[in-house]
């Protein structure tokens, strides 16, 4: 400690920045000196899900008592992982008015106890940018509220008070970018609005039982779209059409995606998975990068159907999202007019995770695309070696014609 004990207040709370914030406040625990730097700390970040009791007992006593006596002008994070058995909400609830009343930029909580720990001066923080909850934490927003620095908010899994709770919260928040919002198996929001002028990414996550009749997306400036609805009963999804879409992740087990398909057309990349079949006649004339996840009924019409509508595809791939169970692709009929963008655009194909199974139905997608691709410049064929022989199935489709004479066959 004595060579320590010469260096300036500046340099230990650079050192002190370093530590992470539980070996801080360990530090801090121990001597006056370090105490008093601790205060000054802009960042503070406490996870302490995993921890004795005696260890969350001496972080509630050292919070309580040097939180209030916090020096930093500007917080510029305020991080809290704590374990609901452990923690009281009154205290984090304190705690949380403290650091907000510090210019607070970013808060970010996980906690599980249905109460509500977030202080009325939140809802009002000027000066908040961030906000992340996570848990079985009450959101129950209050009448005055406005969040006008807000750009990142993600809630998962936490508990609305009301119907009206989301839209209030995010009407006051004028220039939100990126939204996450994950609703919980037990949340009791029957119609869900997100309606974010500003909004650049957004990702939603609807449970499998969940009672919801259905939700409206009013988010015309959104580049990235991520939207997995697992909730096969009949509901409603109402989406308006987003001209800037870039990118979109669509997970869905909705009977009727008209709409949703209708408001993303404008996509560059796409990775779809799908129950419903998609209609005809809809285009996608920006799609250069297509993912489909090949885990449901029809697929081999589906990818013919969504070959048929994006004129300018580049990649295409054949996967299955994580969790998803790939079946074998059914037969198909050959469409009765090449797909243009295999004549024009498509350059590379592949059919990852081994999931290609080598069978007739799989073998002849395979084939066709090879023989009707005239610019395609790699074929990246994946498959387990006991389903289908290696030898065999490289001679089977190196055999093949090819429209292009430049493609690259490979196997993995
Ligand atoms: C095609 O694949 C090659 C090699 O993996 C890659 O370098 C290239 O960017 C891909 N082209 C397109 C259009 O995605």
């Amino acid at each position: 400690m004595d060579r320590i004990s010469g260096l300036s207040d500046e340099l230990l709370l650079k050192i002190l920045m370093l530590v992470p914030t539980k070996v801080a406040a360990s530090i801090s625990i121990l001597s006056k000196r370090w105490e008093y730097l601790w205060m000054w700390l802009p960042k503070l970040d406490y996870d302490h899900r995993d921890c004795s009791k005696p260890e969350s007992k001496r972080l509630q006593c050292f919070l309580d008592h040097n939180l209030p006596l916090h020096r930093a002008p500007v917080i510029e994070s305020f991080r809290l992982e704590l374990d609901s058995s452990r923690f009281k909400p009154e205290c984090i609830k304190m705690w949380v008015a403290i650091a907000v009343s510090h210019c607070l930029r970013k808060l970010e909580i996980r906690y599980e106890s249905k109460s509500n720990i977030l202080p009325s001066n939140m809802y009002i923080c000027k000066s908040l940018v961030v906000l992340k909850l996570g848990g079985d934490i009450l959101l129950d927003v209050p009448r005055m509220v406005s969040l006008p620095s807000l750009k990142t908010m993600k809630l998962q899994s936490v508990r609305f008070f009301n119907e009206e709770t989301l839209q209030r919260l995010l009407s006051s928040c004028p220039i939100l970018e990126d939204l996450v919002v994950d609703l919980r198996e037990d949340d009791t929001t029957r119609k869900l609005t997100v309606a974010v002028p500003s909004l650049q990414s957004l990702s939603l996550y609807i449970p499998k039982s969940h009672e919801i009749d259905g939700y409206v997306i009013v988010t015309p400036a959104v580049k990235y779209f991520k939207l997995v609805d697992d909730n096969y009963k009949s509901h409603y999804c109402l989406i308006e059409h987003m001209p800037n879409l870039i990118e979109a992740h669509l997970d869905v087990s909705l009977p009727d995606i008209k709409s949703l398909i209708g408001s993303i057309t404008s996509v560059k990349r796409l990775s779809i998975c799908s129950a419903a079949m998609f209609d005809e006649g809809f285009v996608f004339n920006q799609l250069e990068h297509l993912e489909l996840c090949i885990c449901k009924d029809h697929s081999s019409n589906q990818l013919f159907r969504l070959l048929k509508s994006s004129l300018i595809l580049q990649e295409l791939n054949l996967y299955s999202m994580e969790d998803h169970f790939p079946q074998y692709m059914d037969y198909w009929n050959e469409p009765s007019t090449v797909p243009e963008c295999l004549l024009s655009t498509l350059q590379n194909f592949s059919w990852s995770f081994s999931l290609y199974s080598g069978e007739p139905p799989d073998r002849d997608i395979v084939i066709y695309i090879l023989e009707h691709a005239v610019h395609l410049k790699t074929a990246t064929i994946s498959s387990y070696e006991c389903e289908v022989p290696k030898f065999e199935m490289l001679q089977e489709l190196a055999l093949s014609s090819r429209a292009s004479t430049a493609c690259k066959l490979m196997f993995e």
